[in-house]
């Protein structure tokens, strides 16, 4: 007999944003004439950079040509992309990380849910609430957590991000093994500080343990003081892991490309204590599953570090928080207080009433759709998130609805 992983029926019922999507397919469906505005799920919708674009058309012709033409790939990725990253994302900013510390992917989303399989089931997680899903329901398929009760899964440390922390969590209370942390964050917008990034840097290598840093959303800060990358910090080749991602910076959501970093000197223990390279452990794990992403999409990528694909990024991003200051401007008009939108796509809104009743109200009264604060999380409860990714003008009749049903 068949039998399936039982962790998966702890799960709560669809994933946050498959959940979301159906809920609005239904709305839509009842109301056909509505023109449905999505400030739900953080999709870009400007066009890929016209740097990106012409290096795409180059690599397609060359694997037109049995001359240039290219089969597999390094599973690590290009070393032309990998340099490109560790040279102007990394070197640049005073961090030195080697090109071959640099893992290629095809998304933030599955290395943060692929990379807790290269760890010990029995070790103590430390996971933000509110959180991105991904974290948390690929621990629990893995099996690293009890049921599901009060909007909790046993056997996880939660570190709470609330009005009270400034959405910063605290350092825990009881020692942790491995630690995720996401800023700008997702959801709250919320940025973390140099000294309190430090503070979680010491305290893992006070603990040996490993902070898995979600940096997806770094190129939204504006404010020069704010660390880009966990590597900005002293002491975190050895205790961090870094995701990236090209989604949100240059628009490949639909394209995707991504990457890890995993310095040389980071390092887990065996169950006696012994240190072991991560970066081996990953590189054995990316080379067995993972077979690259292709050709073109990697030259594409590279890309967006030429001077005109800097400026076409750059151009994309102050779009984008021109819409997040709007919205922000708007609901906080409005007063409702708002955190993000400033170094961040995301707004995060104290919606002073319960998050999915919010959500509902907004689909219905205005045919906006946000994402519910619950659906992060427990801490969740009472917030509602706006992302800024749309054109501007969608954004601006949105509001212009959201003001109208609101007042
Ligand atoms: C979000 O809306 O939180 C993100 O778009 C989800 C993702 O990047 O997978």
């Amino acid at each position: 007999m068949i039998r399936i992983n039982e962790h998966y029926r702890k799960l709560q019922a669809s994933y946050l944003f498959s959940d979301i999507a159906k809920r609005v397919a239904a709305f839509q469906s009842d109301n056909p004439d509505t023109e449905v505005i999505k400030l739900g799920i953080g999709d870009v919708t400007r066009a890929l950079p016209p740097a990106c674009i012409d290096a795409f058309h180059k690599a397609v012709a060359e694997m037109a040509d049995d001359a240039t033409f290219r089969g597999y790939g390094p599973e690590q990725g290009y070393p032309f992309l990998r340099e490109a990253i560790a040279e102007h994302d990394f070197r640049k900013r005073g961090a030195d990380i080697a090109p071959e510390d640099i893992f290629i992917s095809d998304g933030a989303k599955c290395d943060t849910g692929n990379i807790q399989e290269i760890f010990a089931t029995d070790i103590r997680i430390a996971i933000p609430d509110p959180v991105y899903p991904v974290y948390l329901d690929t621990n629990v398929m893995a099996g690293r957590t009890g049921e599901f009760t009060d909007g909790r899964y046993a056997g996880l440390i939660y570190l709470d991000s609330t009005r009270e922390n400034g959405f910063v969590p605290d350092l825990p209370s009881d020692p942790v093994d491995l630690i995720y942390l996401c800023f700008p964050n997702n959801p709250t917008g919320a940025t973390i500080s140099r000294s309190e990034l430090q503070q979680w840097v010491d305290y893992a290598r006070d603990h040996r343990s490993l902070i898995l840093f979600d940096a997806a959303y770094e190129i939204f800060i504006q404010d020069n003081t704010l660390p880009r990358s966990i590597y900005e910090v002293n002491g975190a080749k050895e205790v961090a892991i870094e995701f990236r991602s090209f989604s949100k910076t240059a628009g490949f959501t639909g394209t995707r490309c991504a990457y890890t970093v995993v310095p040389l000197e980071c390092t887990a223990y065996t169950a006696g204590g012994d240190p072991v390279s991560v970066r081996d452990l990953w590189h054995r794990r990316h080379a067995t599953k993972f077979n690259g992403v292709s050709y073109p999409v990697q030259r594409a990528a590279a890309a967006v570090y030429s001077a005109a694909g800097q400026a076409q990024v750059m151009e994309r991003v102050t779009y984008y928080l021109a819409n997040a200051e709007h919205i922000r401007s708007e609901m906080e008009a409005l007063e409702y207080a708002c955190v993000g939108g400033e170094n961040s796509p995301y707004i995060w809104i104290d919606s002073r009433t319960d998050s999915w009743s919010f959500f509902d109200m907004l689909l219905n009264a205005a045919g906006v759709v946000c994402t519910p604060g619950a659906g992060f999380g427990r801490c969740g409860q009472g917030y509602i998130r706006i992302s800024a990714f749309n054109n501007a003008e969608n954004v601006r009749e949105a509001m212009a609805r959201i003001r109208n049903a609101l007042s």
